[in-house]
């Protein structure tokens, strides 16, 4: 029995080594780091299909990687957490061009706060959008992909705060632990297809979410807020190494895609030494605290008075 299965199990799976005439699904298309993916898979040759929350910005994306040669074959604009909708979508996408060879679960927002702070709305939010939309996506499009035959790859991106406990992040963290669950199981059932599955960690990386971040009790105008953000910036990976770090992820089949070497590195001191993570994680939590003491302060508004 174990002879005969062993070369089964050791089998590399299957890869997608290029992205020529790929049928590419992209969600999150009109920004960051879904942006440039789309653009970069275009000019990889994929034909890519963009999905994000508005039109306008959703078609001058389209214009864009037209105008430089790219093909681009659907574009519609969804709310991932609208499981109806994004069953609407995957409808019309497939009747028009068939399942597709990989999709990228890039869309997402980001919220920060205590558990004194973050109101009940943030944590629903986050995990109806960071957790609940890749999930109707990969309902409605992996299935199609399976049935097809072909094989293909899917991409989830979840965060540093998706492997490492990181100050304020709880709500973040349920949000892009959970797809990390997801992802860690679909690794494996979907092997036997064909399908291979990274899971993208990025630490900072520099997009307009530094912009739409919401932090419980910090007021973004203030002159604190913008030299963090201004430091943050400035050690971040742009949206363009980021998409690079993906495609590269697709191409070798790679589970764990990181966009930058600090989140590897954590990583690894968190899995073979637990205690340097642990030292590590007080520093972060306290340096926070003391870079941004009004979130510890911050109450939901029910709690304040
Ligand atoms: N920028 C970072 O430092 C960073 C770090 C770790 C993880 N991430 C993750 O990377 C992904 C991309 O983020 P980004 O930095 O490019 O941000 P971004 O704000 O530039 O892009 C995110 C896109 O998702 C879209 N979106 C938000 N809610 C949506 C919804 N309900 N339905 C459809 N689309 C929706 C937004 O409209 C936006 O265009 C997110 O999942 C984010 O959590 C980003």
């Amino acid at each position: 029995m174990l002879p005969r299965l062993l070369p089964r199990l050791l089998r590399r799976s299957r890869r997608l080594r290029s992205l020529s005439g790929k049928h590419v699904l992209v969600t999150g298309a009109a920004s960051g780091i879904g942006r440039a993916t789309a653009v970069l898979a275009a000019e990889q040759g994929a034909v890519v299909h963009l999905t994000d929350l508005g039109a306008d910005r959703l078609d001058e994306v389209a214009a864009e990687i037209r105008a430089a040669g790219g093909r681009v074959g659907h574009v519609e604009a969804v709310d991932v957490s609208d499981h109806e909708a994004v069953r609407r979508l995957a409808r019309r996408l497939t009747d028009a061009h068939g399942s597709m060879d990989v999709v990228m679960n890039i869309a997402g927002i980001s919220r920060w706060g205590t558990v004194r702070s973050l109101e009940h709305e943030d944590w629903r939010r986050l995990v109806e959008v960071n957790l609940m939309g890749p999930i109707h996506v990969i309902e409605e499009l992996v299935p199609p992909m399976i049935d097809a035959g072909r094989g293909g790859h899917l991409v989830n991106v979840s965060s540093a705060a998706g492997i490492i406990g990181m100050p304020w992040h709880a709500a973040y963290s349920a949000s892009k632990f959970g797809i990390r669950g997801v992802s860690e199981v679909l690794r494996f059932d979907l092997r036997r297809h064909g399908i291979g599955v990274s899971l993208v960690c990025p630490g900072a990386v520099d997009t307009p979410l530094t912009e739409t971040i919401h932090i419980a009790g910090v007021d973004k105008a203030s002159p604190t807020f913008r030299k963090l953000q201004a430091r943050f910036r400035h050690g971040a990976a742009t949206p363009e190494e980021a998409a690079e770090a993906i495609l590269e992820g697709v191409r070798r089949n790679r589970y764990w895609v990181y966009t930058s070497r600090d989140i590897q590195l954590v990583h690894l001191l968190q899995r073979y030494l637990p205690p340097v993570y642990s030292v590590l994680m007080r520093t972060m939590s306290w340096g926070a605290n003391k870079a941004l003491p009004a979130v510890e302060q911050a109450r939901r508004p029910e709690r304040a008075a």
